[in-house]
């Protein structure tokens, strides 16, 4: 933030308090109330599910968020993913990736997905303790979209620390970024930078049957993709790969462990497993927020939003709006239809991933609720992650009594 930038009001303050990562809902309630919200000069900030819905599928809301009046930092097409790229060149390196994500291609990794649950659940319950995040959770979804790339799964640790360290600059630009985020930030991408052009170059060497070969050989107008546009797009792919699912599955594991009531119903019928994923995503979305920036001037309610606006999309408050949920703040996995929820956002960018993100929770509930001999939360065994976006437990230990 610059240093002449007015005061944070207090509702964003209350936010971004870390304090307030356990429960950031009556915060979110408060700011829906008020969405159109413009709480600083150049930031708009919506919350209510038809107004985030509406704005998230407008043209003139653009995604190149380094244009914003906000920004500290202006990327350059360069180092922009398609994330943060608009139509046509959006349009251009998504179809590229696009075939791999498809319905059916996803559906026929279920076996697989299937056989590294259920090893991980083995291996983890087998001692009578499960530490969700780092059993379960960041292992499944990373060694998936590893596989899927065609980047070795034995460089987890690296990839990890470097993920974590991008994805803390997800927080939208509300507060001071640490010197220390941007820093390690920088760090991280230039080290995925040398470690994917390593791969690069050897797929081009000798291409095998995964997306970074792909990637290599697709020809657009008798041209390939260089180093850098790949590079990018596979970085993109592997953080949005797992960085969110991780924290799905710790959402999800935390909301029946809460509810026994719903977790007896999935206990009882495991095929309700996809109805608990949707449920769960309205309930307490892993991604909590977006932002745009708006080319020209318009309209939002009563507010007024003018070019170079950051507008913020709290979806996890849209999720929550009692006009769409009756008792929203209910868990309840009967809800129907629980899947007009934003979590995977809406309009041009609405994820790539949902389909494959939704598969994979789905087999590892249904194998959590049929394999697990009496899962329980240990006392004093949650912990939250510090990211106020990427909104997911930290740290969350069950004891069990045994594998089935
Ligand atoms: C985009 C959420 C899993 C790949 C997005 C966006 C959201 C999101 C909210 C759009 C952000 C915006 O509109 O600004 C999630 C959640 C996931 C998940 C909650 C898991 C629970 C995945 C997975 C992949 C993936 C498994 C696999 C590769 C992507 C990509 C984009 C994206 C590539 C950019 C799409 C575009 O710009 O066209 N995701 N995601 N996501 N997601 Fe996911």
């Amino acid at each position: 933030m610059q240093a002449d930038r007015p005061p944070v009001p207090e509702e964003i303050a209350e936010l971004t308090d870390p304090g307030n990562r356990e429960d950031p809902y009556p915060c979110l309630d408060k700011l829906r109330e008020r969405s159109p919200y413009r709480p600083l000069p150049g930031l708009v900030v919506l919350g209510r599910h038809a107004q985030c819905s509406a704005a998230l599928r407008d043209p003139a809301m653009s995604a190149a968020r380094d244009r914003a009046n906000l920004s500290p930092t202006p990327r350059g097409p360069r180092t922009r993913n398609f994330l943060h790229l608009d139509p046509p060149e959006h349009t251009r390196y998504r179809r590229l990736v696009v075939g791999a994500f498809a319905r059916r291609k996803v559906d026929s990794l279920a076996p697989r997905i299937h056989e590294i649950a259920t090893d991980l659940f083995q291996s983890a319950a087998d001692s009578g303790t499960l530490e969700v995040v780092d059993d379960l959770a960041y292992p499944l979804p990373l060694r998936v979209i590893c596989e899927l790339l065609g980047v070795p799964f034995e460089d987890r640790r690296l990839l990890q620390d470097w993920s974590a360290a991008l994805s803390e600059t997800l927080d939208p630009p509300l507060g001071q970024t640490a010197a220390r985020v941007t820093t390690e930030a920088a760090r991280a991408r230039a080290r995925f930078v040398g470690y994917f052009q390593k791969l690069i170059k050897e797929r081009r060497n000798a291409p095998r049957d995964d997306l970074i070969s792909h990637l290599t050989q697709v020809e657009e107008n008798g041209q390939r993709l260089d180093d850098n546009d790949i590079v990018v797009t596979c970085v993109l792919l592997l953080n949005a790969g797992h960085e969110t699912t991780v924290n799905l599955i710790g959402n999800a594991v935390l909301a029946l462990l809460r509810h026994p009531e719903q977790f007896d119903r999935l206990r009882a019928d495991p095929a309700l497993a996809p109805a608990v994923v949707e449920e769960v995503l309205r309930y307490d979305a892993p991604v909590q927020m977006t932002t745009r920036v708006a080319r020209e001037h318009g309209r939002v309610g009563d507010t007024e939003v003018h070019p170079g606006d950051t507008v913020l999309f709290l979806l996890g408050a849209a999720n929550r709006d009692p006009e769409v949920y009756p008792d929203p703040g209910r868990f309840d996995i009967g809800r129907s239809p629980a899947a007009s929820h934003l979590s995977f956002s809406a309009g041009t960018h609405f994820c790539l991933g949902a389909g494959l993100a939704r598969l994979e929770v789905a087999i590892a509930l249904e194998l959590f609720s049929t394999l697990l001999v009496q899962p329980r939360l240990r006392p004093g065994g949650l912990t939250y992650k510090r990211n106020l976006n990427l909104r997911g437990p930290e740290r969350l230990l069950i004891d069990v009594d045994g594998v089935r």
